[in-house]
């Protein structure tokens, strides 16, 4: 018997997240901590809030009491809590700061103090920043692009220092760009599926020609899983989906899926700062026993469908605080 606290598990990867463990280790009590800004949503855990091994208590990784409250009695801690979207730190990055490093800051704090066994921060390949050809590996030089991207590598920063001057059990998993259930829309692959479901023009940067890897997100649960019960303390491991696409292509991909126009396409001026190409190597991860498992066509096809069987969930989402950001973003 474990108990995991799981920051941020109201959000679209700490949601899945939450599912995984709670179907996989029948014996595991979880606990979320999440703050519910516009990207955490309680529907997300519709499903769990009756088991007896779940507990939701709202509140925000950077109060000290509250986490040392909520992690009293818990053996790992796993941090999902974020703010998370690129364009958003573009217009304003002090929430940004304050809970991608103040906020893990906090959490490192409280494992300090409490003898926590594990704590695993998730991170991102866009501390890296971008690169034209090969991959990086997990001790390349951070050279985040973005404020999002800088205050997640802060947050590593910080990680590293807690395991080098403290020896803190701590692991950081960078992984590149998930998709699947439960993603806010403001993201590319939800905001192209729900905005093609409605008809309305996909926004997409610059020529469309940048590259992401793209990760499954039941595959990355995994991933995070083994690294959280098997993976070496002070270590970081890079997941990566070994499968690069442009934008383009995944936008032509999703339109073709749900039988829509390419005439939707609306190409706006690219992201300041945009990173042409990111591309980790995964070859630690690798070699702990882990590769993806799903095949990018039919997990993508299965996501779509989640959006097209799922309409009450986005709809709700898209109506609220979303609209104010769309229509300052997009200006459309
Ligand atoms: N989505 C991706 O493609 C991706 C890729 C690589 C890494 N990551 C990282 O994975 C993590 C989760 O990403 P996501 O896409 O699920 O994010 P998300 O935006 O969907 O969810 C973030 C969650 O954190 C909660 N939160 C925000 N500030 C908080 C605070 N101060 N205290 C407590 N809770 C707070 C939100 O309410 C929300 O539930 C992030 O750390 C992100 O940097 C995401």
């Amino acid at each position: 018997m474990k108990t995991i606290l799981i920051t941020g598990g109201a959000g679209f990867i700490g949601s899945n997240f939450v599912h995984h463990i709670l179907d996989t280790y029948p014996d595991y009590r979880v606990k979320v901590l999440d703050k519910l800004t516009y990207a955490g949503n309680l529907d997300n855990l519709r499903d769990v809030m009756d088991d007896d091994r779940f507990t939701f208590i709202k509140g925000d990784i950077c109060d000290k009491a509250l986490l040392k409250e909520a992690a009293e009695d818990v053996d790992y801690i796993v941090n999902f809590a974020a703010e998370t979207h690129v364009d958003r730190s573009i217009l304003d990055s002090e929430a940004f700061i304050r809970t991608d490093v103040l906020g893990t800051y906090t959490l490192l704090e409280t494992v300090r103090e409490l003898n926590i066994e594990r704590f695993v921060q998730i991170s991102t390949d866009e501390v890296y920043g971008s690169i034209t050809e090969g991959s990086f590996k997990e001790d390349a030089p951070l050279n985040p692009s973005s404020p999002y991207a800088a205050s997640k590598a802060g947050a590593d920063m910080l990680v590293n220092a807690y395991w080098v001057t403290y020896r803190l059990p701590v692991i950081i998993t960078r992984s590149s760009n998930n998709y699947g259930p439960y993603q806010y829309p403001e993201k590319l692959i939800p905001l192209f599926i729900t905005n093609a479901l409605e008809d309305k023009p996909l926004p997409l940067y610059g020529d469309g020609m940048n590259v992401r890897d793209w990760l499954y997100v039941k595959d990355n649960c995994e991933a995070i899983d083994l690294v959280l019960h098997k993976g070496e303390p002070g270590r970081i491991y890079n997941i990566g989906g070994d499968n690069e696409r442009t934008n383009i292509e995944i936008t032509r991909k999703i339109l073709a899926i749900l039988g829509k126009p390419e005439s939707l396409i609306r190409y706006v001026t690219d992201r300041k700062g945009h990173d042409r190409r990111y591309s980790i190597d995964s070859t630690r991860i690798h070699n702990l026993g882990w590769h993806p498992r799903t095949d990018f066509d039919t997990a993508l096809e299965d996501t779509v469908h989640w959006y097209v069987e799922n309409r009450w969930w986005w709809e709700r989402v898209k109506s609220g605080e979303f609209q104010r950001f769309y229509k300052e973003y997009y200006k459309m």
